[in-house]
Order: C-alpha cells, then structure tokens, then sequence
C-alpha cells in the first residue's frame, strides 16, 4: 500500500493518493494554515483538476481535508480548477482561480462557505474577465484561444491588484496586471514585465510578486524552470536588476503565503522524474516541497533557507566533529531511515572536491552523490542513482556563490526527493527512485587533495501526518 512505499514522502505534504500538482489558495485563517493543490482525485495522472486541501497548525504536521473546490459541470471551470490564490476580503475568505472550459480559461471567483474553508461558493457573475487582452494579443496555440491563467492578487492603497499569467502573441511570458475595487470587476492595465522568448519561456505560469519593502521579487514558472527577477515595483513597473532560477532542479510553480509575524513562506510543487507507467503503478504522483524562508540579504541578493519551524520534526540525532578526510579514502555514516536532515560545514582545503553520497547501499551499487567543487559549482549526479532502467540518470547542477568560506549546507531526503539548500541561498530538489531497500547510507570522500568537514548532523525526521492516511478521502461536492 501508499503507506509502506519507500519512495513515498512522509514528511513532506503528499496527497492522500493520486496526483498532485501546484500549491494554491496559501492563507493562515481563523488560526490555522491553509495549504490546497491542484489535484486529481481519480488517478495519478492530470486530468479535470480539483483543489485538494491540506490543514496545519503548526506549517509542519498535516492533516487531510476533503477536496475543497470541484469542477461544476455546466460551469466555466468545467475542466478543471486550475491554480489561484486566496486573499482575506475585509473577513471573507476568498479565492481567484482559472476556471477551465473548451479551449478557454477563464478566471473565477468563490468565498469560503465556513471557516474551516472546507467547501467554496462559486460566484454565479463567473468568469470574472471573460476577454483577454487584444493589445497585446495574448498567445494562441492549438490547445488554447488564449495562455491565460493562475492568479497572484494583492491590494495596494485600497486597490485589489492581480497578476495573471501569459503568453504574448510574438513575444515571450508576461505577467499581466489588471486593477479592481471589489474583485469581481477588473480593468486591465498591462504587462508590469515580460520576457524575451530566447532566455525567459513563451509563456509565464504562476507568477508572483513579493514585497521585501523596498525591493520586490517577481517569480515566472516557465514550463522548464521557475526564474526570479529581483528589483522593484512601481505602478505598474516592474524594473529587474537581477535575475537567477529559484531551484536548479525539480521544483516548479511555487506559491507563498505571508506569516502573521511577517516572513514569507514559500512552497513548490516537486513533479515526478520517473515515466508514467510507474507513477500508475506508485498510485501517487508529485509532493510539495518543504516551506522556505524567503528573505533578502545585505548584498540584495535573495536567501532561502528551510523554514525554521521544520526543526521541530527533528528526531534521533548522529553528531560528528572535524571529519577530515584525504583523497582516496571514504567515510561512512549510518542511517537507518530513508527521511533525514542532514547539515554539514564543509571545508575543502587543498581538495578539487568534496563528495557526500545519501541513499547509497552498502556496496555503493545505488548512490546519489552531491558534489561540491572548487570553483563553486554543485552537482546531483543521478547516473547511479537507480538500478530501475527508466528512472532518470540526468545531473543537474547550480552555481554556489563562494560569497562565504566554508561551505554551509543542508540536504533533505525523504524517500524519493533529495533537497538541497546551499549557504541559504541556493537550492537544488531532485528525484531520485533507489531500488534497494538498504539504500539509506551516507558516505562522505575527497577528490584530489583534504577536506574537512567541520561539523556534520544528521536527524531523522518525524512524519508530517499524525493519524493513518485515508487514501481515498471522498470527493465533496461544492456549492
Ligand atoms: C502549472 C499549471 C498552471 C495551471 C495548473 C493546471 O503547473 O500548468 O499554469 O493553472 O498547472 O493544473
């Protein structure tokens, strides 16, 4: 069953079954944490997508809640509720999401028919735009009349201000802005930034806008990656100064919800690398990743670090101090458990690299090295990851800014999802799919020369989930 699957999650959010995508609708209401995701309750595969829904107390155990928003059969969101964002209107909850109907998508509305935001009552004005833009024309393809969707809404001088997602006829992604007093009525102001084809995606997804004070961030999700602008915003301007990927890996269309003590949390939906055969056959597909801290630092650049509160899953704890190790000669530490945390200063001295392996088997058959190299770079190597002949071999790799001496880093492993923040600015989520029950080990080794490893932790984590998951929470019918 889903329960004793190794390469299922435990202390991720997972759904109770089937397939998972986005996060959507994030808000801390009437005193706990809201996390929905796009979801469909029929199968591990994307078809007519629902809002699962996932509640919290504490932003680190989780408990399932009954799908909260369904498709309505004769409405515009036929195919599919697609992601959306939810946003406190003077005490009501209520959610903008892409309604999916024929070729067209169409924006909509609902507020929380209780406060348990359990079940959502559809606007019967929906959609709420139902033209897109002529001027710019907004990209046609053969699927779609128009790329048009996902909803990022914030009010500004007593203004509600909303971003929609496109593609631009000719041009590249673009984050449109349109204006309303009372959400229901929008009026169109512009692209606040758009992309150049070449570097930036034809089409932007998901995007989303964050207010550090004086400097902004813009995020696109743009079908390969998800790409930050840092800059700042005003009135309907969007001036970027920098610009890098918010993950280097497996991790795509990202949502934050804002903390009462005001930080920024963010999660992303981290998809399968694996065919779709064997997601049928897992029953499940796709898990959110961990919430991170979002925040700026003195340098502008943007940090990310696990958020703090995942501490409190920390369990049985394997303590080492100045590990030193020379070429050639390779270091062991046991784990039993195949859901850790794992930080480790790292010092490569006169090495070319330095080399920590996780879910590795005894004799090193399957084994997930990250590689950390002299001049800065970071690498997942998957080649021998898995014995399974369709799992992915594919590396991938980030820059690390050598902005700080030794290196600070934390890895997170939990049955197939390895991710990694590097001195709390990078980060790199990967899937990998071990066959071997015994591959839980970690080894640590040098390339060319000594590194220390100054200090090394390792804890495993609790579950996410308090009680026995019911697989098939029921679908409800909403309003
Ligand atoms: C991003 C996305 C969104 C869309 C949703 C549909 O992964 O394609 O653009 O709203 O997923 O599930």
């Amino acid at each position: 069953g889903l329960a004793d699957d190794p390469l299922r999650p435990t202390f991720h959010v997972t759904p109770p079954a089937n397939w998972l995508n986005d996060p959507n609708g994030l808000i801390h209401w009437n005193g706990r944490y809201h996390l929905f995701y796009q979801y469909n309750p029929t199968g591990p595969f994307h078809n007519t997508i629902h809002w699962g829904h996932a509640v919290s107390d504490d932003l680190i155990h989780w408990e399932d809640r009954p799908v909260a928003l369904s498709p309505s059969p004769d409405g515009p969101d036929r195919d599919g509720c697609w992601s959306g964002c939810a946003v406190d209107d003077d005490g009501t909850a209520t959610i903008l999401y892409t309604g999916g109907r024929d070729k067209k998508q169409l924006p909509c509305i609902a507020t929380a028919a209780d406060e348990t935001l359990s079940s959502w009552v559809k606007d019967p004005a929906n959609p709420v735009i139902e033209e897109t833009p002529a001027e710019p024309e907004v990209l046609r393809t053969e699927d779609w009349e128009g790329e048009f969707r996902d909803h990022c809404v914030w009010r500004e001088d007593g203004v509600w201000h909303q971003l929609i997602g496109a593609g631009m006829e000719g041009g590249g992604g673009a984050a449109l802005l349109y204006v309303s007093e009372n959400l229901r009525d929008w009026e169109y102001r512009g692209p606040i930034l758009s992309g150049d084809r070449d570097t930036a995606g034809t089409v932007w997804e998901c995007p989303e806008l964050l207010d550090f004070g004086d400097r902004h961030l813009l995020h696109v999700s743009n079908y390969e990656d998800v790409v930050y602008f840092l800059g700042t915003y005003d009135d309907g301007e969007f001036t970027a100064e920098r610009r890098d990927k918010l993950d280097h890996g497996d991790f795509y269309a990202p949502q934050s919800m804002w903390t009462d003590d005001g930080r920024i949390l963010t999660w992303g939906w981290i998809p399968e690398a694996r065919d779709v055969s064997a997601q049928w056959d897992a029953g499940w597909s796709g898990t959110m990743s961990l919430p991170r801290e979002l925040t700026l630092a003195d340098d502008g650049g943007l940090c990310q670090r696990p958020a703090p509160e995942l501490t409190a899953l920390r369990g049985a704890n394997t303590h080492h101090d100045e590990l030193r190790l020379s070429s050639g000669d390779r270091q062991r530490v046991d784990v039993e458990s195949r859901a850790f945390e794992l930080r480790a200063t790292v010092r490569l001295e006169d090495a070319e690299a330095v080399e920590l392996s996780v879910l590795e088997t005894p004799n090193r058959a399957e084994r997930t090295p990250i590689r950390y190299t002299r001049d800065s770079e970071m690498y997942v190597d998957r080649s021998e990851s898995s014995h399974d002949p369709e799992a992915t071999t594919a590396t991938q790799r980030m820059r690390v800014t050598p902005y700080d001496s030794p290196l600070s880093l934390r890895v997170f492993v939990d049955g197939s999802v390895v991710e990694v923040f590097a001195n709390e600015r990078h980060c790199l989520t990967s899937r990998v799919y071990p066959t071997s029950e015994d591959a839980t080990g970690i080894s640590l080794a040098a390339d060319g020369g000594r590194a220390t490893v100054a200090s090394l932790d390792v804890w495993e984590m609790q579950s996410a989930w308090d009680a026995e998951r019911e697989p098939s929470v029921r679908e409800k019918p909403s309003t």
